[in-house]
């Protein structure tokens, strides 16, 4: 559905959150010319403003927010603030409130960006994550503490309707790329026996609609050989909620990593906003500088916009920043400088 306004709230949020994200506006705005206008909301909500006046996110912030068509954010942390209160009081809070269902998480090795590895080949897949099931349902309870009795349980939940939309936008972006079209699922059915069965039942009966697609399996510790030893064989992966934030980290790193890897955190039914944002947190070590990286944060731009069926200037904001990549990725340049260099570019 291609709207010709999008309200997007923005939270630029914590240290280089704030430098980044004008950036992805500015880029946003030549990319797409007079074809979408943006009305852009900005909350003030972060770790700063956790630790002025306690506030993570409001009812009323939420409600706001629920209205618009997409969030876009930059990053949000702090050393002054313990780890855990800003990633499950705002971030979580945001993704299950919205019912964000898909982690979209794309790793392309760009020309000239340096990888880890010695010879990468050509990296391009994307991971799709559920995003509220499995381990991380907060099922589970903690009896005894601080006894010798002790005793904590964490139930993985696994649901046929919450697998089914994972496997599906797996199979519809295989489709929608037409490069390998190619889904690999990834889990851990040998000891995960009963929720590694639904699985794959579910792949067997989503995969019979998609004859064009090809689908295998692929045990989680596996996988994580194959991310070094062979990323190139990948094309679309999904898989659960952990396994899926362990290897979406370590995808990011094979393509070089932090400064060019997006994601979308995606309602799949548009009933909610949809999320965008970089997978990087607010580097304090370089906040305030102005020498980050703008790159994954106006790639997820892109995703926001591909999102709404502006696929062609989604398409030219990624190119652009792969052009940039392969020029300049080995120059220190200023996070203004990058921003125009993209924009020239365009
Ligand atoms: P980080 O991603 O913020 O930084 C890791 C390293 O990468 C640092 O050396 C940083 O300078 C560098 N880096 C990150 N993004 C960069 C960019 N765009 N350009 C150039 N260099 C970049 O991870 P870290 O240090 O573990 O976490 C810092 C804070 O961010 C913590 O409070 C953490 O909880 C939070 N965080 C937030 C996330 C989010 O908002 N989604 C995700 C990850 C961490
Ligand atoms: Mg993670």
């Amino acid at each position: 559905t291609s709207k010709k306004t999008l309200d997007i709230a923005v939270i630029p949020g914590d240290g280089i959150g704030r430098e980044i994200v004008p950036v992805a506006q500015a880029v946003l705005k030549e990319a797409v010319g007079d074809s979408v206008s943006f009305n852009y909301t900005n909350y003030d909500l972060g770790a700063d403003r956790y630790l002025r006046d306690g506030t993570l996110i409001t009812d009323d912030q939420l409600k706001d927010m629920d209205q618009k068509d997409a969030i876009l954010l930059g990053a949000v942390g702090d050393p002054r603030v313990k780890s855990g209160i800003l990633e499950r009081g705002l971030l979580l809070k945001l993704r299950f409130a919205f019912d964000q269902a898909i982690n979209m998480r794309p790793s392309k090795l760009y020309p000239g960006v340096k990888s880890p590895l010695a010879d990468p080949g050509d990296i391009d897949f994307v991971v799709i994550r559920e995003g509220t099931e499995g381990l991380y349902s907060g099922m589970g309870g903690l009896l005894r503490m601080g006894t010798e009795h002790a005793i904590a349980t964490e139930t993985s939940m696994n649901t046929e309707f919450g697998i089914e939309r994972a496997v599906r936008f797996a199979f519809e972006l295989a489709r929608k790329r037409g490069g390998k079209k190619h889904v690999t699922m990834v889990n851990k059915t040998n000891v995960l026996y009963y929720a590694g069965q639904l699985w794959l039942w579910v792949m067997d009966k989503v995969g019979k609609e998609y004859p064009d697609v090809t689908y295998d399996y692929l045990h989680a510790d596996a996988c994580t050989i194959f991310l070094v030893t062979d990323p190139s064989r990948f094309d679309v992966i999904v898989t659960d909620n952990l396994f899926g934030d362990i290897i979406t980290d370590e995808a990011g790193a094979v393509v070089g990593g932090i400064g060019y890897s997006a994601s979308a955190n995606i309602n799949v039914t548009d009933e909610h906003p949809s999320m965008f944002e970089p997978i990087h947190g607010s580097a304090p070590d370089i906040a305030g500088k102005g020498i980050a990286n703008p790159s994954a944060t106006v790639l997820s731009a892109a995703m926001l916009l591909q999102h709404f069926g502006y696929d062609e200037a989604a398409a030219r904001i990624d190119r652009a920043v792969e052009a940039d990549a392969e020029e300049n990725s080995s120059r220190k340049r200023s996070t203004d400088q990058i921003g125009q260099d993209i924009i020239a570019r365009l």
